[in-house]
């Protein structure tokens, strides 16, 4: 999507949004993504709905930045899980529901692994005028998201297979009874989501980053980033944008095996989709599904791969992977710091680490990351993590390549005793 922007009210410069703040009444400037509608100018007034999202902050996180091998004041995380739905989707969403209002949709649709429809959910519950439905692949959603669809009262379809089956199934349907789409593909969710890098140059005081670092799944999040800094660069109101990274789950490596070892480009447009086919029939004949316990991000086949690409080529951006157990470990550093999020998110943190300690990143950047999801979201995997013991632990998810719980918080079991228990404060 491409804005004629001699004909949009810009302000002269970053700095003017801040006076927004102060009009918090207009549910328009009270929302974080709203509150920046001059550089997402798609949606008239009146067809916009919001409920106060993307009122999230860019938290500078010095108890973590030693895990990820940052000094102080380097290492910031973007908080998305203060979103209403407790994820970064609200951004996207409440955009994509002003475009469905604006064409008079009827129905909407999403597939998702748990937080898009819990997004679709709550927006369709306020909206009331546009029915959802959420295809989820069965037994692939954790239980957070699930409990959201459920009780904004959606219609829930479990469909047997995992996301990428249930995301060409919603392709198929949406074209057939002409629903309309809510996954990223829809690029107005895209636009929404472009406000999440605003907001982390607004906590820097609109100075650039080195670093943005995200997990990556469908790609849509990767893909409106480096829209946005693209366009702050083209209308005059950014001078140098920072560097994208992108981090897969080992188990849906599929972006990371594009880029570094099929070595494909965005090249001006021209994807050489003759090798990304033959890549995913490859894939197809080993039967290679995507696998991780970051679920939110256990896809193998993402539906924004070009955009994506066209973002790493504007960013100098780079790609990397960590495993299941790297994740989980990350993701205990992020709660003991503060700030919890789903297994998903903390791939952002653990990738950090590791581009850190290849030197990729260096030791005077500054790093921001995006926790995209809220830790309520996946209770059971924090659970698991702090509280099993490690035979137990390798039994449940040693598939994923969890072992180990380097940095669980354990449990204290005491009998109800008070002598026994001041015992157990005391040590
Ligand atoms: N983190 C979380 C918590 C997510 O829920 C998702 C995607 C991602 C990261 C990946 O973002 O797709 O922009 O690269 N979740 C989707 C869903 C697929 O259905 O909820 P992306």
């Amino acid at each position: 999507m491409r804005y004629d922007w001699s004909k949009a009210a810009l302000p002269c410069r970053l700095k003017d949004f801040e006076a927004k703040w102060a009009e918090q009444a207009d549910p328009l400037a009270f929302s974080g993504v709203w509150r920046f509608h001059e550089l997402i100018p798609f949606a008239a007034r009146e067809h916009i709905i919001t409920v106060g999202e993307g009122r999230t902050i860019l938290q500078r996180a010095d108890r973590v930045a030693p895990y990820v091998g940052l000094g102080a004041g380097r290492l910031f995380l973007q908080y998305e899980g203060l979103n209403p739905s407790g994820s970064f989707k609200d951004n996207g969403m409440t955009a994509a529901y002003s475009h469905a209002r604006r064409v008079g949709a009827k129905r909407a649709i999403c597939a998702s692994t748990g937080n898009t429809s819990a997004s679709v959910a709550l927006y369709s519950a306020v909206d009331g005028r546009i029915p959802a439905v959420v295809l989820v692949g069965s037994g692939k959603i954790a239980y957070g998201k699930l409990a959201q669809a459920l009780d904004y009262g959606v219609r829930v379809l479990q469909v047997e297979g995992d996301f990428d089956v249930c995301m060409e199934r919603v392709k198929q349907v949406a074209r057939e009874l002409r629903i309309y789409l809510m996954n990223s593909l829809n690029p107005f969710r895209l636009e929404g989501q472009k406000t999440i890098m605003y907001r982390i140059l607004e906590g820097l005081g609109w100075e650039p980053p080195d670093w943005i670092v995200v997990p990556g799944g469908n790609l849509g999040n990767s893909s409106a980033f480096g829209k946005a800094f693209r366009e702050l660069q083209e209308v005059g109101l950014l001078d140098c944008v920072p560097r994208l990274a992108i981090i897969n789950a080992a188990g849906a490596d599929t972006l990371y095996r594009l880029v570094n070892q099929e070595k494909i480009r965005w090249n001006d447009g021209r994807v050489d989709e003759a090798r990304v086919a033959a890549f995913y029939d490859r894939m197809e004949a080993e039967n290679r599904r995507a696998k991780t316990l970051a679920s939110a991000i256990e896809i193998n086949r993402p539906v924004n791969l070009a955009k994506c690409l066209r973002a790493l080529e504007w960013t100098d951006g780079v790609v990397e992977t960590v495993t299941d157990q790297e994740i989980l470990d990350a993701k205990a550093q992020v709660g003991a710091g503060g700030f919890g999020c789903e297994p998903a998110s903390a791939a952002s943190v653990a990738g950090a680490r590791k581009l850190r300690a290849a030197g990729v990143i260096g030791a005077s950047d500054r790093v921001a990351c995006v926790l995209t999801g809220h830790a309520l979201k996946d209770p059971n995997i924090t659970v698991a993590y702090h509280s099993l013991a490690e035979a137990a632990l390798g039994e449940k998810y040693g598939e994923y390549g969890v072992r180990a719980a380097k940095h669980a918080n354990r449990p204290i079991v005491v009998p109800d005793d008070l002598e026994k228990i001041i015992e157990a404060i005391q040590v």
